[in-house]
């Protein structure tokens, strides 16, 4: 099966499928983690999504949820908040790696989150001047990119870009491999080259194979606003078990490497959709009368001191 597999693999590259390459989760990963978390925003949630996406997005958060990759290289100060290194070890430590090459804090994918979260805080209270819009893209984006483990990977190979691969027969680096390649094989290999065939087998793990997980993905205790830090932390794990795992430059990755990556890759997108679906759910939540009246002091405080 495995074989027959893999034969039907080749002809289909021999045939030229030829696949427009995509930066970060390619756009299939992304997509996929935008469904998940569609389903389970609550209806404040739902209201206000709605409310802030572009006309072009048709009432789809999934549809913008690759609109950070378009516009990075127009938002060029961007670029950096897709990801985090550390100086080649195996833990993250957010004083240490979560800055851009100028060295400038905060410029990561940690700090992207935290900050487009705050800022999507003030939703109808508004006086921050940021543009919610963007704010919830580059929210959804990040969120998705953060569970991608070669996004929180060693500096010195900027995240498996610089480790060249054949992904079977084709000629790639170890970070694309992650991005995209593992999802194509899989979509080809088992899900009818159909990407909702796959999300729905991934939504069916959800709520059924990792059902009691899920409230172990959802534990936050963190004081910072979101728990992007210990998704971080994961993924800097998952990249030294697993990505970085036996590979080194020019060597063949095929069915060994395909095999035990495919469900690392699975769950991470599962993870990534529950855990945005829950920060959005935050975001959006009915606040109490008391938290009301602390936003309307901090404005008026605002105001005052301008
Ligand atoms: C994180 O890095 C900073 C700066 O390099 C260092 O001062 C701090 O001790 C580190 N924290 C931990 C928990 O290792
Ligand atoms: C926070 O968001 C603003 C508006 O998009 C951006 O200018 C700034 O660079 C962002 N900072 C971080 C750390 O994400
Ligand atoms: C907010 O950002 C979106 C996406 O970049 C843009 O289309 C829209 O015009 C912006 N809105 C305002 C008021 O600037
Ligand atoms: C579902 O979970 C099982 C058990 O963990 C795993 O082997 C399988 O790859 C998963 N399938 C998907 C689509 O996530």
């Amino acid at each position: 099966m495995r074989f027959l597999l893999y034969f039907l693999h080749l002809m289909l590259l021999l045939l030229g499928a030829a696949v427009p390459s995509a930066q970060a989760w390619g756009k299939e990963g992304h997509y996929m983690v935008c469904k998940i978390a569609e389903e389970l925003f609550s209806k404040r949630a739902k209201a206000a999504v709605l409310n802030l996406l572009p006309e072009s997005a048709g009432g789809d958060l999934a549809a913008v949820c690759s609109w950070a990759d378009e516009i990075r290289f127009r938002y060029r100060w961007s670029s950096p908040l897709h990801y985090v290194d550390t100086p080649g070890v195996c833990n993250f430590n957010y004083s240490r790696d979560c800055h851009n090459s100028k060295g400038i804090q905060d410029m990561c994918v940690v700090g992207a989150i935290n900050n487009y979260t705050t800022q999507l805080l003030t939703y109808q209270h508004s006086s921050s001047g940021y543009n919610l819009t963007e704010s919830l893209m580059f929210l959804a984006h990040f969120i998705g990119d953060i569970h991608q483990p070669l996004h929180v990977g060693f500096e010195d190979d900027e995240g498996g870009n610089t480790i060249i691969v054949h992904w079977y027969r084709r000629k790639t680096n170890l970070h694309h491999v992650w991005d995209t390649s593992i999802i194509e094989t899989a979509m080809k290999d088992f899900y009818n080259n159909d990407v909702d065939v796959m999300l729905e087998a991934i939504k069916m793990n959800i709520t059924d194979e990792w059902a009691d997980g899920v409230k172990d993905w959802k534990k936050c205790r963190e004081k910072s606003v979101t728990c992007a830090d210990k998704y971080a932390a994961e993924s800097i794990t998952l990249s030294c078990d697993y990505a970085y795992k036996d590979v080194e430059q020019d060597i063949t990755l095929g069915d060994d490497y395909f095999f035990s990556r495919i469900p690392v890759v699975e769950k991470r997108i599962a993870q990534a959709g529950v855990r945005l679906a829950q920060v959005i759910n935050h975001v959006f939540r009915k606040r109490g009368k008391m938290e009301n009246l602390e936003l309307l002091s901090q404005k008026l405080h605002q105001i005052h001191l301008i």
